[in-house]
């Protein structure tokens, strides 16, 4: 009995000359391909073997030869050998293959229902944040700048000025804190957390350690404070913080070719570590990505960079396996350089802010909460407003995270005096209530008390 394969060999004529030579190299593949099949059960190395002596034969032999073996000739000779015939032939190292999952799998340990659940608190419609985490250096600045000293004292004085606001947990979800506000107590000796915690605000802590030069990225920075971030981070919230911030920034300077790839990558592999070991530890990171302001380019230039970063960003956070429900992102609003002629209008800015949010951001994130960035306290609550007023496809909640934006008319009215305390808290109060109505589109510009005072510092540090 024959099988098929042999008479599909038998169909090829070797000519004489090279009777000596075919029958060496016939050994030499046929043993080179028992070898392979025997190791690896590729049944490519037969073919291969056998194309190539068909191919010594003639050339359009070669095509015939590769074609003889094929199902019908394997069948055959799996007959001859009385052998069940495989489903397929398609060598497997040909086949697709599911790659072997070597990402961490997404966050889903003690804390992850929790984690959803103070997230989406953070972002309940007509809420939003009240970011007090400058560094005692940065806040120094403002109490300086109103007639008061940079001490603890002052610290805590203004600090429980903000927090003992009638009614701001109406409109306030959350508080971003200082390291030492978190575990100051108020002057009559009642925990600062807990005063946060009366008024339905949650307490929250800055982790980043601030910007530090980056090395070969000439005038770019990187944030520090990773590497003791998960001992403070279970401190923290031992002491009551239920989330956590973390801000990196870029600056955009088109001739200097900034940002570059490496600021980014470093930002961004920076927030999504930041990110996983706060989720690790109960916390809730929002994701800071800020773009500053300073600069002279257009919005469109704006759009471009942030469409970049927030993409880098994303993908990283899904490389660390970050809960995104349990997450937020805080970026800035895609608006034209401070030094641009072309200012856009607030609807463009709306219009472009939601665009470069929804090409980028996975819709499973329940919520965005803009920074201020040195926009004007009324220019802010319009955007915002704006921004609300678009139509979305994504879910997520679009509301606030303001500093400068939320405090500046307020400590300017107070100046640490005890006759000027309720005024400037009810000013912050009105500040809070419209960008309460901006997150839900109904702030109408100018119906409550602001300053239009442009607030950009340039190169701010937080
Ligand atoms: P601004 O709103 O002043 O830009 O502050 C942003 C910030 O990161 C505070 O947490």
């Amino acid at each position: 009995m024959q099988s098929s394969f042999m008479i599909e060999q038998q169909s090829v004529s070797p000519s004489p000359r090279r009777t000596f030579a075919t029958t060496a190299l016939v050994g030499v593949l046929g043993l080179f391909a028992v070898a392979c099949i025997y190791n690896s059960g590729d049944t490519s190395a037969l073919r291969t073997g056998y194309a190539g002596f068909a191919a010594f034969q003639t050339p359009s032999a070669a095509t015939q030869a590769t074609s003889a073996y094929s199902p019908t000739g394997f069948r055959g000779m799996a007959a001859y050998t009385n052998q069940a015939a495989p489903e397929s032939i398609v060598p497997r190292s040909n086949q697709p293959v599911m790659a072997t999952p070597n990402s961490p799998k997404i966050y889903d340990g003690p804390y992850a229902a929790q984690l959803i659940e103070t997230a989406n608190a953070m972002v309940a419609p007509g809420k939003g944040l009240l970011a007090c985490d400058e560094s005692t250096g940065t806040v120094g600045t403002r109490l300086e700048a109103n007639g008061m000293e940079n001490t603890e004292e002052w610290r805590q004085a203004w600090r429980n000025l903000l927090f003992t606001t009638k009614g701001l947990g109406d409109y306030i979800s959350g508080a971003i804190l200082f390291e030492e506000t978190l575990f100051q107590n108020d002057p009559d000796g009642k925990p600062f957390v807990d005063v946060l915690n009366s008024k339905g605000i949650i307490p929250g802590i800055k982790v980043d350690t601030g910007l530090k030069p980056l090395f070969c990225a000439p005038g770019e920075n990187w944030c520090t404070g990773l590497d003791s971030l998960n001992d403070r981070a279970g401190k923290y919230y031992a002491q009551g913080a239920r989330f956590a911030k973390w801000r990196t920034a870029l600056k955009i300077d088109v001739a200097a070719g900034q940002p570059t790839d490496l600021a980014i990558e470093v930002a961004s592999q920076d927030l999504a570590r930041y990110a996983r070991i706060c989720q690790e530890n109960g916390l809730v990171p929002i994701v800071e990505p800020e773009i500053l302001i300073d600069g002279s380019h257009d919005i469109e230039t704006t759009a471009r960079i942030q469409e970049r970063v927030l993409t880098t960003v994303y993908g990283k956070l899904r490389e660390n396996g970050v809960l995104l429900e349990g997450s937020l992102l805080k970026p800035s609003m895609t608006v034209p350089g401070v030094e641009c002629p072309d200012k856009s209008d607030p609807a463009s800015i709306a219009a472009m802010t939601v665009r470069t949010l929804e090409r980028c951001v996975p819709p499973r994130m329940p919520g965005v909460t803009f920074l201020s960035g040195g926009i004007s306290e009324e220019d802010s609550s319009i955007y915002l407003n704006e921004i609300n007023k678009v139509e979305k496809t994504c879910n997520c909640r679009l509301t606030f995270s303001f500093s400068r934006a939320l405090q500046s008319s307020c400590i300017k009215a107070w100046q640490g005096k005890d006759e000027n305390y309720e005024k400037a808290q009810s000013l912050l109060l009105k500040r809070a209530q419209a960008n309460s109505e901006a997150s839900l589109g109904k702030y109408v510009p100018g119906s409550q008390p602001s300053s239009e005072e442009s607030l950009f510092v340039k190169n701010y540090v937080y």
